[in-house]
């Protein structure tokens, strides 16, 4: 029986494609980091195996976000590539933890935060595609209420904290742990570590945020990802698509 909130994922991650993939000029593509762009490279395979395609997509480089994206890359026949190589990407397609009404995006649930930031902001195009729960009516921080992500140099980690609480008033701060499979904290692609803040609530100025917490010393990236994408598209489970631009 199809799960209702993959179907959700696999519906808006085919449309985006579908609708913003541009076979003739577009050469560099983005893959983003999560269980919704999953679809996206399978869509994106989907096409490679297509002889009306083929040609086309078989000249694709795709550059990933992470360990996960890189191994969807692989895994869906599609070529890879690097960021080093190929710093000018035509068109980056990822996954969100929350949208807002201005396309503003909490990313970084799956502590991808900094190499997701290096690709949408390297793209002409950053389309997002996720399911309806990640949809806020406003503000962020609505829908989502594990924080705003932010990836940490480790030795900074207690000063990180400490300015969060002191400088910035927020409300409460932990060390992403990585649970029963790993004692102490989880260590990203980069080798550094993540941090969930919370403020009292809702996130009424999301860029402002952006910029305070980036200022402090030991803060690689936020997960505030600010006047970047340019679409969203939310999946439904009755595979009905949502569009926001
Ligand atoms: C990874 O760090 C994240 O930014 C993901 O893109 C985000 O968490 C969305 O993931 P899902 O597609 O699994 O919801």
């Amino acid at each position: 029986l199809p799960n209702p909130l993959e179907e959700a994922k696999r519906s808006a991650a085919y449309r985006a494609v579908d609708e913003n993939l541009d076979f003739f000029n577009h050469k560099v593509i983005g893959i983003g980091s999560g269980s919704t762009v999953v679809y996206v490279a399978e869509r994106i395979g989907q096409y490679l195996k297509d002889e009306n395609y083929s040609k086309y997509v078989s000249k694709f480089i795709c550059i990933s976000t992470g360990f996960q994206s890189k191994r969807l890359i692989l895994d869906n026949g599609l070529n890879f590539g690097v960021v080093e190589q190929y710093p000018d990407i035509d068109i980056a397609f990822d996954g969100a933890d929350e949208v807002d009404e201005n396309l503003q995006l909490i990313k970084g649930g799956g502590a991808c935060l900094f190499q997701e930031k290096l690709i949408s902001t390297s793209a002409k195009k950053f389309i997002v595609v996720a399911d309806h729960r990640k949809k806020s009516p406003k503000n962020l921080c609505t829908n989502w209420t594990n924080g705003i992500p932010i990836e940490v140099v480790p030795s900074a980690y207690v000063r990180v904290k400490n300015d969060l609480l002191n400088k910035l008033n927020a409300k409460n701060v932990n060390i992403r742990q990585g649970g029963s499979f790993k004692a102490g904290p989880i260590v990203t692609d980069n080798n550094n570590f993540i941090i969930d803040v919370n403020f009292n609530g809702i996130i009424n100025n999301p860029k402002q945020l952006h910029s305070e917490i980036k200022s402090l010393i030991g803060v690689v990236e936020t997960g505030l990802f600010i006047d970047n994408a340019m679409k969203a598209y939310f999946g439904n489970s009755d595979g009905t698509v949502e569009l926001q631009e």
